[in-house]
């Protein structure tokens, strides 16, 4: 199974930047499914249902996200579909899920969604809520993506031991840099503590840079925006997965921008 999971799509320009190089991806990779997080898809911060249809419009499968899933808004269409997750580690009474299986063409995916706690909010243990998911879906499929959504890559690297062998990859999201530490685990998991950021080039992780500079050099917190021209990139990953036992075979991540 050939799986492209793309890092968080961040406003105007994550979406542009999808629309541009997305096309070339599938040729190159040929994947059987598509994945994305795209926890602040609509303006930098956030999803909405419009945005949200616009992305499968593109060809993705399914939408992983994290903190800043949790528009007033948003938490209906949250609420009803499923092909939009949320951390499964937020108390009973949340909306939405946080696992799915995805199926096409005879192949089975089981995506999880969790999310860090170390520097983030105090959430359900995402080490036992993650093993006990994965044990419970691999009734289901051996395949199982999990999105690691955290800060800390301590905690990332600490959770894909605690789940090597359980699932077939963790990848980790949310500080919106892509780091350069693939692998794939003894047990079989295919790891990486940050798949990256769709969005602009150059801004600071998406961001204005100089909203973020004044606010950086004054203290003075404010809003910061999603600048609509300048060039973007996709960041994201290619895994191949066994079929019949869910192991990593291979696993290799890309960088596209615009020159
Ligand atoms: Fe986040």
């Amino acid at each position: 199974m050939r799986v492209l999971f793309l890092g968080d799509v961040v406003g105007n320009p994550g979406r542009r930047a999808l629309r541009v190089f997305l096309p070339e991806l599938v040729r190159e990779y040929r994947p059987d499914f598509v994945l994305a997080n795209a926890e602040n898809a609509a303006g930098g911060y956030g999803l909405t249902e419009k945005i949200a249809e616009e992305l499968f419009g593109l060809g993705l499968d399914l939408l992983t996200s994290g903190n800043h899933v949790w528009k007033r808004e948003f938490l209906p269409y949250l609420a009803r579909t499923n092909r939009v997750l949320r951390p499964a580690n937020y108390p009973e009474g949340a909306p939405g899920r946080g696992a799915v299986v995805l199926e096409k063409e005879g192949r089975r995916l089981a995506v999880v969604n969790l999310e860090g706690r170390v520097f983030m909010r105090a959430l359900l243990c995402p080490f036992r809520t993650g093993r006990e998911l994965a044990r419970r879906l691999r009734t289901e499929t051996p395949c199982i993506l999990v999105d690691f959504h955290a800060e800390a890559t301590s905690e990332k690297i600490a959770l894909s031991w605690y789940l090597d062998g359980e699932v077939s990859a963790l990848l980790g999201t949310h500080t919106h840099v892509q780091t350069a530490d693939e692998r794939i685990l003894p047990g079989g998991t295919a790891y990486l503590s940050d798949v990256g950021m769709c969005g602009l080039r150059d801004g600071v992780i998406g961001m204005n840079r100089e909203q973020a500079l004044e606010m950086y050099l004054t203290q003075v917190p404010r809003k910061l925006e999603v600048p609509k021209k300048g060039p973007v990139k996709v960041e994201g990953v290619f895994l191949e997965l066994e079929d019949s036992s869910g192991r990593a075979l291979h696993i290799e991540r890309f960088r596209r921008e615009e020159c």
